[in-house]
């Protein structure tokens, strides 16, 4: 392990006005996506999306690295280039999303299990020699009557701290996603409560494998209500939140935090962010990694239409820019009516 190589990817991710953007959704999950806009989805329009995204013009000045999929990153573009290589040929990282479906949890109902350790040494070489420099495994905590438990939230942690040791290995910078779903009538306090105990149980399992925690990024939920639930928490509360969970549990030595958006609008996305970042000074660089707040609206948009193409990716170029803008909280609401 090249401890400098990874400390340094790490901070290159994280560099000052700059995030991720996770094009990474399983095929299926794309497709659902397309649907929601009516598009009828197909692995050419999935390819093309991403072709779109990736070939937008100067997004690197918001965007540092992409996460691909296993599909992605064995496509090429239409012109011939490889996935990874067009990333690194617009001035960004390519990295790798290497979980693999969460399935149920034997014996606990309600909750999963991410899945995708064993032969994963092996898919890091392979992957490691198409241009991938980071990776990500995302792990789902529900909330619910009864859940999670510590079976699962410790079962997840130990999956994410055995992923991240052999991503450090090959010398690439593990992203470490313990997402608790957005999903259920659950109130902030509630929200709070689990994303710390997982956080905590997440960096436990993580010394005890000895990461090298210069050399991995952290990519949490920002606390706030469940989807149903009564409650409403504004957006200075999210924050206060969320900076006070990621401050009793995140050692100092991470690099930098990244958000998921986790089915938040693309505008509130924005403003959680920006908020974080204007409130204070902190360890860690706080950034983004959407994946749904970043190319959502540009999906909207382009509809599969060629006719489109243009005007989706000015989206996708303005809502980098104003992420980029939120990492120093100088983001404004206004700033969603410019144009471009
Ligand atoms: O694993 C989840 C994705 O990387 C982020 O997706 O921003 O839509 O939550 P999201």
């Amino acid at each position: 392990m090249n401890k400098g190589v990874l400390e340094s990817t790490a901070e290159l991710l994280v560099s000052p006005g700059k995030g991720i953007l996770a094009t990474d959704a399983t095929e299926g999950t794309m497709d659902k996506r397309m649907q929601a806009v009516e598009v009828a989805p197909s692995p050419e329009l999935r390819r093309k999306f991403r072709e779109l995204l990736l070939t937008t013009k100067d997004a690197s000045e918001f965007i540092s690295g992409v996460i691909l999929n296993d599909e992605i990153i064995r496509q090429k573009t239409s012109g011939g280039i490889d996935f990874a290589k067009l990333v690194e040929n617009q001035g960004m990282i390519p990295g790798i999303k290497v979980d693999k479906k969460a399935n149920d949890m034997a014996n606990f109902p309600g909750e999963k299990i991410a899945e995708g350790l064993d032969g994963l040494r092996d898919r890091f070489i392979e992957y490691k020699n198409m241009g991938a420099r980071f990776a990500k495994w995302r792990a789902v905590i529900t909330i619910g009557e009864g859940i999670p438990t510590d079976v699962c939230i410790e079962s997840n942690a130990e999956s994410l701290a055995r992923y991240a040791a052999l991503a450090q290995e090959a010398d690439i910078v593990p992203i470490v996603e313990p997402e608790v779903l957005m999903e259920g009538n659950h109130g902030i306090g509630r929200c709070e409560e689990v994303t710390k105990k997982v956080l905590k149980s997440v960096f436990k399992k993580l010394t005890d494998h000895r990461i090298v925690l210069a050399g991995m990024l952290l990519k949490p939920n920002v606390v706030h209500p469940g989807k149903d639930s009564q409650e409403k928490a504004d957006n200075e509360v999210v924050a206060e939140k969320t900076l006070k969970v990621l401050h009793e549990t995140v050692p100092e030595e991470v690099p930098g935090i990244l958000f998921l958006s986790g089915g938040d609008s693309a505008p509130e996305m924005t403003q959680h962010l920006d908020l974080m970042n204007e409130k204070g000074s902190h360890p860690w660089e706080l950034a983004f990694s959407f994946e749904r707040a970043l190319e959502g609206p540009s999906l909207e948009i382009w509809k599969g239409n060629d006719a489109n193409w243009e005007a989706a990716q000015k989206e996708f170029y303005k809502r980098a820019r104003l992420n980029s803008l939120a990492r120093t909280g100088a983001y404004t609401k206004e700033m969603e009516a410019e144009n471009g």
